[in-house]
């Protein structure tokens, strides 16, 4: 039994799992650029098939050119709070082995999988540091391959915002109501022995 961030499960894990969420409310302080390599380094030990390691990552710190143009990147929905993290990190996979224009490149059916370790590594290793990423699916998907010069190998998976959480009464209203750790399905509901 593991109890902390208004979040409860019966199983004695880690408390780093209950204490990782996705809040909206960020402070609008720059991320400082050795905590964000960090944080990607961690991203960078993921396991993956054959260790292929299929992530790349693009990002931007809070007050440069490069956050400004992921920042415009993502849909509205996401950019009103997003654009007050600290840094923005774009996650990309890549579906074959090898650089473009290799004649042996093979498929990596697993380059999406893969590049989720790596997020939650990331995520973690925020937490970890004081901080908060909140994955972002809403992001400018037909603008993105050109504006961040993709190889046609490249899939855009999720848009990341990072940094300290801020005051929530700042967020508009519709945003401070959803402002809470989320909750989980009973583990008997996902979880089958031998076969569903
Ligand atoms: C791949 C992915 C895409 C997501 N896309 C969005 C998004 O576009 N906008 C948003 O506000 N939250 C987004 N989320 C956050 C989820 O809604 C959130 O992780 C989920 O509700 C569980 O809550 P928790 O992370 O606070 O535990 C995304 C999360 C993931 C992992």
């Amino acid at each position: 039994m593991t109890e902390t961030n208004h979040r409860e499960t019966g199983e004695p894990i880690d408390p780093i799992f209950l204490e990782r969420w996705s809040p909206r409310a960020y402070s609008g302080e720059t991320l400082p650029t050795a905590d964000l390599m960090t944080i990607l380094d961690a991203a960078r030990w993921a396991p993956s098939a054959s260790n292929n390691q299929p992530w790349r990552f693009v990002y931007g710190v809070r007050g440069t050119a490069a956050f400004d143009r992921l920042a415009g990147l993502l849909v509205d929905a996401n950019r009103r709070w997003a654009e007050k993290a600290g840094a923005l990190v774009f996650v990309v996979s890549v579906n074959r082995t090898g650089a473009p224009g290799d004649e042996n490149r093979r498929p990596i059916p697993t380059h999406s999988f893969d590049a989720g370790a790596a997020w939650m590594a990331l995520a973690l290793q925020a937490r970890m540091l004081g901080y908060f990423a909140h994955g972002m699916a809403g992001v400018k998907q037909e603008e993105i391959p050109a504006e961040l010069n993709f190889t046609e190998d490249m899939k855009m998976e999720a848009a990341i915002a990072i940094g300290r959480m801020g005051d929530v009464d700042a967020l508009p209203e519709d945003l401070k109501a959803r402002e809470k750790p989320s909750h989980r399905r009973a583990l008997a509901e996902l979880a089958f022995e031998g076969q569903f």
